[in-house]
């Protein structure tokens, strides 16, 4: 089955009671036992699962070709309950420009809960190998990373990492399931922030995880979220689930005028450089033609008069919302190291955009009106 009929039917039925099309939002916190105390449908409280949440994480486990999915309430819980579930003294490689809040997270908190960290530039081939140690349990890798655009080889980290005998994550929230697939790459680990393109519409936060197998790690990371609590409600739940089912046409859509912005940035005179894989000048693109299916809604660039010009392009947009995330119907446009604040570590110089469904013409126009030369 293609990945556009899996979006539609992964988890579908007909509500055998009520012949719903749509499936039902389960509010329920706690589900009944029979006379001999045997839960009457495999649920008994809703921090440990929910009927809602199943049929999501069926449909994520469909989507990334995974044996068992995780949900949970955003995507900064998802990735750190692997890290939480790693034994005291691991050590973790991740991308020098992993998504910002994740490095805050190794910096504060993994002193307490016995990990250490090193940040390499993973998109260099021989980066990896330098950065592992005997101690490494976990290579987390992020691509296209946020906010540079940079691009990974999965299968050959794959193959690095595994000599090492270290987990493999991948962050898949910009390209989606649709574009890339990691687990096929030989990935452990899939991480959404489904707060992006999975929910779509900029109005649910949730995170995911798959996994290639249902074994130990899984077990370990569930433990983690039924005890640390950081799960999916039903609604969001429903949310993430309803953004699935028109993944794969809007992924592809925005993809498509990504490339049609990223072309027209190229040539602009304010514009020093633009962090598109798309592009064939990009230092990645030949890996991203090898393993992703289209290049993706991101796209970052650098503005050559400097922070101050790149901030107040950010602030001319009309058509352009000015905020931080991702993956929503609408375009957003952001001075990135404002939104990432004090522990940024972009360029003053970079802006950061997520395209949306508008017409890329429409968007293009926007940008070169609000550009200097
Ligand atoms: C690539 C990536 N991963 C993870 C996250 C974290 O997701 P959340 O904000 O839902 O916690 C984000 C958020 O922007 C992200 O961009």
């Amino acid at each position: 089955m293609r990945i556009e009929t899996v979006a539609v039917h992964a988890a579908f039925s007909v509500d055998p009671s009520t012949g719903a099309v749509a499936p039902p939002i389960h509010l329920s916190t706690t589900f009944g036992r029979d006379e001999a105390g045997v839960p009457l449908a495999g649920h008994t409280y809703v921090r440990e699962s929910n009927p809602t949440q199943d049929l999501l994480e069926e449909a994520l486990s469909r989507l990334e070709g995974g044996e068992a999915a995780l949900a949970f309430g955003s995507g900064m819980a998802a990735g750190l309950a692997v890290a939480q579930a790693l034994p005291p003294g691991s050590h973790v490689v991740l991308p020098e420009d992993v998504y910002y809040a994740y490095r805050v997270a190794a910096r504060d908190f993994f002193p307490a809960w016995g990990l250490t960290a090193t940040f390499a530039p993973l998109d260099q081939p021989d980066a990896l190998a330098g950065a592992l140690r005997p101690a490494t349990r976990l290579v987390w890798l992020e691509s296209p990373s946020n906010p540079l655009l940079r691009i990974t080889d999965l299968a050959r980290a794959v193959s690095v990492a595994r000599e090492a005998g270290a987990v493999v994550l991948v962050d898949n929230t910009f390209a989606t399931p649709i574009l890339q697939r990691p687990l096929d790459l030989g990935a452990d680990v899939v991480l959404h922030a489904t707060t992006k393109g999975m929910g779509g519409h900029s109005d649910v936060q949730g995170g995911a995880l798959v996994f290639s197998k249902k074994g130990d790690l899984f077990e370990k990371v569930r433990h983690v979220r039924t005890i640390l609590g950081a799960v999916s409600s039903p609604f969001n739940s429903w949310l993430v689930l309803r953004g699935l089912r028109t993944l794969a046409v809007r992924a592809r859509f925005q993809s498509e005028s990504a490339f049609v912005v990223a072309k027209a940035l190229a040539v602009h005179p304010a514009i020093s450089r633009v962090n598109y894989p798309g592009l064939p000048g990009h230092p990645g693109h030949e890996t991203a033609s090898r393993q992703m299916s289209a290049f993706g809604s991101m796209i970052s660039f650098h503005v050559a008069a400097g922070r101050e010009a790149a901030i107040e392009a950010v602030g001319r947009t009309r058509l352009f919302t000015r905020a931080t995330s991702l993956g929503g119907v609408e375009s957003l446009i952001e001075h990135r190291a404002t939104s990432e604040g004090a522990a940024s570590t972009a360029p003053g110089d970079l802006v950061r955009l997520s395209i949306g469904l508008e017409h890329p013409d429409d968007l293009v126009a926007d940008l070169v009106q609000s550009l200097r030369v």
